[in-house]
């Protein structure tokens, strides 16, 4: 099931990843991460980000509620975490993971370079850096 799933939302990932390249023509600030949001990740997580989306019934375990992650973070935001989980870089550490590797999606248009703790900047694609930030906007 949830290999099916999975081909399910790289299909339409796909016609998604194209029209993402034609956006990277479109001025930096318009990159919107709650689109991205909605294109990639609200069919598990939910359009809330509670996890209640319309393919989460199928999972064998839940999405995490995305409104909480400062909450189970005593409070802080965990910007750099967040975008290593997204990416799919916690992922590759952490094999009983059922959140999908995002990288790939995330990669194309300009890159940005963030602080990721202890002085050291690392490019980051924007895309990525727009959907963490949306991420944020969405804690309770
Ligand atoms: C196929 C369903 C699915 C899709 C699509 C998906 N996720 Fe997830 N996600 C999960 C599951 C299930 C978890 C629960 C944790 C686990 O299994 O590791 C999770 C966990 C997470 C976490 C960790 C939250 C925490 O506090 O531990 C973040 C952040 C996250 N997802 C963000 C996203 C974003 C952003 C997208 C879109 C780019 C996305 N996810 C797309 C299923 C999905």
């Amino acid at each position: 099931m949830t290999t099916n799933l999975w081909k399910t939302l790289v299909l339409l990932a796909v016609p998604a990843g194209v029209a993402g390249v034609a956006a990277c023509t479109r001025p930096a600030d318009t990159v919107s991460g709650r689109e991205i949001y909605q294109d990639y990740c609200a069919a598990c997580h939910g359009d809330s980000g509670k996890g209640d989306g319309p393919a989460a019934a199928g999972l064998a375990k839940k999405p995490a509620d995305l409104t909480g992650i400062s909450a189970r973070n005593g409070g802080q935001f965990p910007l750099v975490k967040v975008m290593s989980t997204i990416d799919g870089y916690t992922r590759r550490e952490d094999r009983g993971s059922k959140m999908p590797e995002m990288g790939p999606f995330l990669q194309e248009g300009p890159v940005v370079m963030v602080d990721t703790g202890q002085g050291v900047s690392t490019p980051t694609p924007e895309r990525l850096v727009a959907l963490a930030e949306y991420l944020r906007s969405l804690q309770k």
